[in-house]
């Protein structure tokens, strides 16, 4: 598949079905994964690949406890799903849906890093630098292959958990939790600002 193709059309996908991925492909995205840039060339990543029901059930319970009542705030706020902008009404019913639905999610990445760059005085914001374009090769690598992914932050609501269940040492941190499986809704198009909305050529005007 064409990268522009795969850009247009890699939506965040939060409906999936049960069918198992390959471990082949798994390993191809996280290959993926790895070809990306970081500080320095110091590829301070790593990635945990959960597949595994009762682990997945504990973090669906534990991921739950915290997004239902804040999307349900959120509903209260807006005046129902209904008054919601069509595109925040999809995400936050697609979040609710992921997270209930983890269990039967085939696979769940998790990019972690820890601080190793510069390698003199390593720092906690270079971190962010390294595993965010390794989390969008994911993306991309999974919409090339026709499987779904969506980025998340889930791992935020369930550290202690990942930390506990994983082993997922301490000093390591947890930079995008990546569900990845068949998906169940259609990819693209996507909805982005035109680029004459963001484009400033020579200087900055309007
Ligand atoms: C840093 C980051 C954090 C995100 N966190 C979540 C999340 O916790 N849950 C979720 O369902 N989607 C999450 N998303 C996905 C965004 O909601 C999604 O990329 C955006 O709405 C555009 O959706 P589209 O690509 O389908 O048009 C996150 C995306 C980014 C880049």
């Amino acid at each position: 598949m064409d990268v522009f193709e795969a850009m247009e059309t890699c939506r965040a996908i939060r409906f999936f079905k049960k069918d198992p991925v390959p471990d082949e492909m798994i390993e191809k995205i996280i290959y993926a994964a790895t070809r990306a840039p970081s500080p320095g060339n110091s590829q301070g990543w790593d990635f945990v690949i959960v597949t595994d029901r009762g682990v997945k059930e504990k973090l669906s319970h534990t991921i739950r406890v915290m997004l239902e009542p804040a999307v349900h705030a959120m509903e209260v706020v807006r005046g129902g799903f209904d008054k919601m902008d069509p595109v925040e009404r999809r995400m936050l019913k697609g979040a609710l849906n992921l997270a209930e639905t983890l269990p039967d999610v085939p696979v769940i990445v998790l990019v972690c890093g820890k601080a190793v760059y510069p390698p003199d005085a390593p720092a906690e914001s270079f971190v962010w630098s390294a595993l965010y374009p390794a989390a969008q090769n994911i993306l991309l690598a999974a919409r090339a292959l026709g499987l779904g992914s969506c980025m998340t932050t889930f791992h935020s609501l369930c550290e202690a958990d990942l930390h506990h269940l994983l082993g997922i040492p301490k000093d390591m941190h947890v930079g995008a939790f990546i569900p990845i499986g068949w998906p169940d809704i259609e990819f693209g198009p996507l909805a982005r600002k035109p680029i004459e909305e963001v484009i400033h050529r020579e200087k900055w005007e309007g």
